[in-house]
Formats: C-alpha cells, sequence, structure tokens
C-alpha cells in the first residue's frame, strides 16, 4: 500500500546563513525521504524559515532594514546550500506568512476555546531607554562570584558560575546599555500542566515506535517532574516591539516565536498544496484532505536540541485544537556534528563552512556518503573526522563500490558491444538481489544509515572478491574463455546496478548518472529495479574522483577574529565574518595539525565524552608516530574515585572528585550513560594530570580520565592492577 508521508527537517532561523548543522539534519531527512520515493509512496517533504522573534527584529534594525527585507535576503541564500547538497524539498516556505498568521491564530482560538489558555502578570527586565522587555541573553553585568565585568547572567566566562540577571552586579542591557528594571505585564499562558493535557501526552509520547527510547524518557522526565521540576505552563506571549503574529484581541501582545515556528511546517505545507505542485496520481492535493486523511502520516526531523518543544507544546497544541490538526505520528531526533570529538569552532580551526566545502570543489556526495556512514537510529553526535573522512571515501565509494563499474563495464564494450550474458542460473542472482535489497530497505526504513552502509560495502568487497578470483584480464587474452568473461564481468554490473539502487538515496546524482548513462534508462531508479538482471551496458565514463587530503586542509576555517584565543564566545555574541561565508577565506588549518592537536592537545582525547576511532579506522592518525620525549610529555597518574555524582542538566558528564595523593581533583568525564555513580566511589583509574584545565558549561575539568572505547558500544575506564596507589606516576 502507498503510504501518504507529510515529513519535515527543523526550520533554521532567518537571521543566518545555513551551518553544517543544518546541513547534516537535512541530508538525514533527505536520504530518508528519496528512499520512500523510490518506493513509490507520497512523500511532501517541506521546510521554511523560522522568520520571527526579538533576535531578527534586532538584527534587521541594526542593519537598518525592516525584518521582511533581513528575511527575504537570507532566504534567497538558501537555494545555493539546498541544491549544493543535493537536498530534494518539495517546497521551501516561511513562517512570516499569512498562511501561517492564518493558522496559529486559528490554532490559538481553538486552545482558547478547549479553556486551556489562560493570562497573568508577569515581571521581568525591562529596558527603559529601548522600552523593551529583555531576555536574559541582553543582560549583562558584573559577575557576584569572581567580580568578573561584561558577564552573561547564565554562566560566568571566567569562574562558571550559573548566576541570575538579577544577581549580576551593575547590570545593564547590551541594547542601550541602560540599567534594566523590573516591570510587571500580562502574558499568555498554554495549559500545558493540565491534567488533559499530561493524560494525552503520556500516552501519545509511550505509543510504541513513535518516538525513541532516549527521547521518551527525556519527554517522560519532563512530564512527570515534581517540585522545581514540574512541568509548567508555557508561556507563548510577548509584549511589543516584537516582529511575530498578533494574538487575536490582544493589542500590542504577539505570539512567541516557539508557537508560530511549528505551525509553520503546515503554512509550507498548504502553501505548497496551494500552488498547485503537490499530486498524486495526477490528483490534486488539498491542505485539509490530506492532513485529515487517517493514513496521512506527520513526520519531524530535529535535534537534540528541541525536543521539548517537539514532544510536549507540539503535540498538546495539535491534539486540542482538533481536526484537522493532526498529531505528529513520529519525531525522529539526532545529535549534533562534532569534529574530532569536540563541538566545532572556528577559532580553534575546526569549523566547517558549507559553502566552502563547495567552493574547495569537495563533492557533496562524498559528505552524505560519509554522513549516512555514520548515523544510526539513536540520538547520537556525528563525528566529522578528517583522516576517516579520506578513508571512507576514497577505499569505499571509489576503491569498492566505483572501481567495480569502470573495471568490468570496459571488458564488455571492448568484446561484447554491451551485451551482458549470464551463464549459470539467473533466478538466484535475482532471489539473492531481492533478498539483499529488502535488508537494506529494512535499515533505511529504521534510519540505521550507517548499517545500510556497511551491508552495501560487504556486498560490494564480495563483488570484488569474485571478479578478482576469475581472473578476468586472464580471461581477456584467450577467445576460448569468451563466455566466462562475459558472465563475469555481467555478474559483476548487475551487482553494481544493485548497488547504484541500494546507494541511490544517498548519491542521488550518481545513480541518476549510472541510470541514464550506464544502463540507458530514460527515468531515474526506483527500489524495484533492485533485482532485475541488466541486459546491457553502455560505455563506462568517468563517475567519482578521490577525496584529495589538500582539500581537506582548505576546508577548515579559521575566525580570524578569535584566533589565538582558546574560548569560544558566549551564545548570543556570536559573530560571523561579515565578508559571508564564499569570500574573504581564512587562513585553512592543515588536517595533519588538526590530527595532531585531537591527539595530543585537545581533541578526541582530551574530551572524554568523545568516542575514540577503533584502531585502524583512522588511517591518517594511526600511522602517524610520536617521539618517546613526546609521550613523556604526558602525566599519567593512579588517581582514587573519591565521589561521583550526576550533574544537573548534563546528558552525558558525571563529575568525579579524584584523590591524586597530594591533592584533589574535579574532572568532568562522559561516561554516565555506562557508569552509574555509586558504583565508581573508591575504585583506582588513570588520569592524564597535565592537561591544561578546561572550562565547560558545568565547571571546570581539572584532567581527564582515560577509558577505552571501539568499534562495538561501550566505553570502559582503566584501571590499574592491586597494589598501585593514588598519585603513582605511569610510564
Ligand atoms: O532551533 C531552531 O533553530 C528553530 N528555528 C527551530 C524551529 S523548528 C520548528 F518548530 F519550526
Ligand atoms: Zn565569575
Amino acid at each position: 500500500m502507498t503510504r501518504k508521508l507529510f515529513v519535515t527537517t527543523a526550520l533554521p532561523y532567518a537571521n543566518g546563513p545555513l551551518h553544517i548543522g543544518h546541513i547534516m539534519e537535512y541530508i538525514q531527512a533527505d536520504i530518508w525521504v528519496r528512499f520512500q520515493r523510490m518506493l513509490g509512496n507520497e512523500v511532501h517533504f517541506v521546510c521554511a524559515d523560522d522568520a520571527h522573534g526579538a533576535p531578527i527584529m534586532l538584527k534587521a534594525e541594526a542593519e537598518g532594514i525592516t525584518p521582511q527585507a533581513l528575511v527575504a535576503r537570507i532566504a534567497a541564500e538558501r537555494p545555493q546550500y539546498l541544491r549544493g547538497f543535493h537536498i530534494s524539498f518539495d517546497h521551501w516556505y516561511s513562517t512570516d506568512s499569512p498562511e501561517n498568521v492564518a493558522l496559529s491564530q486559528n490554532v490559538y482560538t481553538r486552545l482558547k476555546k478547549a479553556d486551556l489558555i489562560y493570562v497573568k502578570p508577569v515581571e521581568q527586565f525591562y529596558d527603559p531607554l529601548k522600552g523593551m522587555f529583555l531576555a536574559d541573553r541582553y543582560i549583562k553585568g558584573e559577575c557576584p562570584n569572581c567580580h568578573a565585568k561584561d558577564q552573561y547572567a547564565d554562566a560566568c566566562e571566567v569562574c562558571s558560575i550559573v548566576n541570575s540577571p538579577a544577581a549580576l552586579i551593575e547590570p545593564y542591557s547590551t541594547l542601550s546599555g541602560a540599567k534594566p528594571v523590573l516591570k510587571t505585564s500580562d502574558h499568555f499562558f498554554f495549559r500545558l500542566s493540565a491534567p488533559e493535557c499530561v493524560e494525552f501526552l503520556s500516552a501519545w509520547l509511550e505509543t510504541p515506535g513513535r518516538l525513541q527510547p532516549q527521547v521518551v524518557n527525556k519527554a517522560r522526565e519532563w512530564l512527570t517532574g515534581k517540585g522545581d521540576d514540574a512541568l509548567g505552563d508555557w508561556d507563548i506571549s510577548r509584549d511589543e516591539p516584537y516582529f511575530g503574529i498578533p494574538i487575536p484581541d490582544a493589542p500590542g501582545k504577539y505570539f512567541y516565536v516557539w508557537l508560530d515556528a511549528p505551525i509553520g511546517y503546515l503554512a509550507a505545507l498548504q502553501n505548497y498544496f496551494a500552488s498547485g505542485k503537490a499530486r498524486a496520481n495526477g490528483e490534486l492535493r488539498t491542505f485539509e484532505a490530506f492532513l485529515s486523511a487517517p493514513d496521512t502520516e506527520q513526520i519531524h526531523f530535529i535535534g537534540k536540541d528541541i525536543i521539548y518543544f517537539h514532544t510536549l507544546f507540539w503535540p498538546a497544541m495539535l491534539k486540542f485544537a482538533g481536526a484537522p490538526y493532526k498529531i505528529p505520528n513520529h519525531v525522529y531526533v539526532h545529535g549534533f556534528l562534532t569534529v574530532l570529538g569536540e563541538k566545532m569552532s572556528k577559532s580553534r580551526g575546526t569549523g566547517i563552512d558549507p559553502l566552502r566545502y563547495l567552493d574547495v570543489g569537495m563533492n557533496a556526495e562524498w559528505l552524505r556518503y560519509y554522513i549516512a556512514a555514520k548515523l544510526n537510529s539513536n540520538v547520537e553526535d556525528v563525528d566529522f573526522n578528517p583522516g576517516d573522512f579520506i578513508a571512507r571515501v576514497n577505499s569505499d565509494l571509489i576503491g569498492k563500490y566505483v572501481n567495480i563499474a569502470s573495471r568490468a563495464a570496459n571488458f564488455i564494450t571492448k568484446y561484447f558491444g554491451g551485451e551482458l550474458q549470464y551463464s549459470g542460473d539467473q533466478d538466484m542472482l535475482v532471489r539473492e538481489a531481492r533478498s539483499l535489497a529488502a535488508l537494506a530497505r529494512e535499515n533505511y526504513e529504521a534510519r540505521e544509515l550507517g548499517k545500510a552502509m556497511r551491508d552495501v560495502m560487504s556486498i560490494a568487497d564480495r563483488i570484488n572478491q569474485e571478479f578478482d578470483a576469475r581472473q578476468p584480464w586472464i580471461l581477456a587474452k584467450d577467445p576460448a574463455n569468451s563466455a566466462e568473461l562475459q558472465d563475469v564481468c555481467s555478474r559483476a554490473l548487475h551487482g553494481f546496478k544493485l548497488l547504484t539502487v541500494l546507494l541511490a538515496p544517498v548519491l542521488p546524482q550518481v545513480a541518476e548518472r549510472v541510470a541514464k548513462e550506464l544502463f540507458g534508462l530514460d527515468r531515474p531508479f526506483q527500489w524495484s529495479d533492485a533485482d532485475v538482471l541488466p541486459t546491457r551496458v553502455n560505455p563506462y565514463h568517468h563517475l567519482m574522483t578521490r577525496v584529495d587530503p589538500k582539500q581537506l586542509d582548505a576546508l577548515f576555517e579559521v575566525d580570524k577574529e578569535s584566533a589565538n584565543v582558546n574560548a569560544d564566545k558566549p551564545q548570543g555574541a556570536k559573530t560571523r565574518s561579515a565578508s559571508g561565508p564564499t569570500s574573504g577565506r581564512d587562513a585553512p588549518v592543515t588536517v595533519g595539525a588538526l590530527l595532531e592537536r585531537s591527539k595530543f592537545a585537545q581533541g578526541a582525547g582530551a574530551n572524554p565524552t568523545a568516542p575514540v576511532p577503533p584502531a585502524g579506522a583512522d588511517a591518517a592518525s594511526s600511522t602517524a608516530t610520536i617521539s618517546i620525549d613526546e609521550f613523556k610529555k604526558i602525566d599519567l597518574r593512579i588517581a582514587r574515585i573519591v565521589n561521583a555524582e550526576h550533574v544537573e542538566g548534563a546528558d552525558k558528564l558525571l563529575k568525579l572528585t579524584l584523590d591524586l595523593g597530594t591533592e584533589t581533583r574535579t574532572v568532568f568525564a562522559g561516561i554516565k550513560s555506562v557508569y552509574d555513580p555509586a558504583t565508581l566511589k573508591d575504585r583506582l583509574t588513570v588520569v592524564v594530570a597535565n592537561l591544561a584545565p578546561r572550562k565547560m558549561k558545568f565547571g571546570v575539568s581539572q584532567g581527564m580520565v582515560l577509558a577505552a572505547s571501539g568499534a562495538t558500544p561501550g566505553l570502559f575506564l582503566l584501571s590499574p592492577d592491586a597494589g598501585a596507589t593514588p598519585g603513582m606516576k605511569i610510564s
């Protein structure tokens, strides 16, 4: 049966260019969507600019233009990214649109009728000069703890303490410099804590197969919190001046951007359907009929930072607004993209700009393949490792997959005029292809893209082995072996076609060329082409080049303004070079330097939350050696874990107190997923004692404990043999 799918990705804010994290999400969703299309399912894949909110209003004001002009300028930049990375949205729209105004006001009115909206006075900081209420990110002052000047309340850059704006000494508005004053104003609230909401959400999120287990756990925690952590109602209004959608019958009040943003998914779909472009079996789709159809599936791909909005507010809003609104069938959450195990940072030379990637001549399908190879259905970060990237593209994609076609097709063209002939049991070939395609289908469906890619490469290995074992280059020397030569090459090309179908969601451009140029099809591959034996091929034309490591050297950008500064700028103070993403390129960082740094100073090893690649997984780093003097620079010591505790708000970290014999240290270690703090107390482990202290969101980490990890799940803390005592040196 044909499925009816409405698929979205998170809407990017319209105040800046797309970053590589957006591109990763779009690639993940696009691969899934292309796979569904290949199965013949009806898919409507939309996105839009998230246009409203104070930051966009203020940015436009700073540039002396209207917010609408800013949003239009940003929107005009989107296609180059989407085309560049082969992202096949059916439609791109904006939340600043008449459809979104009507839909948001309609949803609100229905929620009000359902008695889920109320008004209550809220006291907040206000900038009397600017005439505007201030979110915390617009207030700075002196840290009451360490007295550093110009600190935001959320985390002092110097001592890492978390303050409240009211605690800051001599606070000032970053918008005008004025001293903020407390002022009261009426706010509108959505009654999320109402028993009917809680009951509905509990059932919704516990529905088997709807959400990933990690996401259910998180949402359940929020839903069932007690005391200070109890589920609160949601403040959905903002006072003017605000760039947003007016609340009906409430002059001067606007919907908070997070109310109208997800409704923008629906506005985009509505506008798409109204455009007349959306057809299924020649029939025009209409918005209300499509949404109300019981078999329509609504699916959102999002990042882990916005789970709260998508698993609590959004389904509750839709549910209680009623038909035709539809509660989401699935919210699929992914982790962040890191580079060498760390958050990307321009100042450290680990930023990846998507347009720069394309500008330096890197192939979008390399990245699509690499991301696919690293993604699974869990909420895990995806690490970009340059050495691993080169190995996977050059050894797997080119060395294993593309090479099959170039080797086999040349014989068929030269000796058989393009005709394929199979000796032996053709049914078996078909059956085998069918079962491999069925396996890949399951993996794609479940978003287990890494598994799908691994299977594809092991099929490629087998094809290459069979081809090599039968030595076609020797067979070609004697015309008596002609039938065997034709069979060897035909089987290889059948295998290549199967692989191309299985890779088509990931490599749409290559797959389209293979279908058209090599196999002479007048349409792109469908999934059902996987088990159809090809009967002829056209001459092979070069399909894909290898990555040149120099391209990776050119890829990593350094922010000149912040180079040599060791810390990232705080949220809200982020800058982009005014020259934009494609011009005024900054000095490149070499891949060698990045790898070096990652191993011995800042990277994968120093970040206990980062998985360490298995031995041999990273060709470039595994071949590098260090001298004994370099090794001696690392001060490894035995430490006793005297205390281990959870860190509030941290998903992965445990806070460890370590006894190093002569001193006590605090270390944050990314081992929460595998260790219960209670089991760690009093055990001995190994610590890197001379690592520069690292300022983290939750405090300063004064060292690093060592753990082993590999290709299979798990993280294993090191322990010394009996007899070792805290402070002993390891050499
Ligand atoms: O976090 C963000 O970037 C938001 N602009 C995502 C909005 S997703 C949806 F709700 F619109
Ligand atoms: Zn401080």
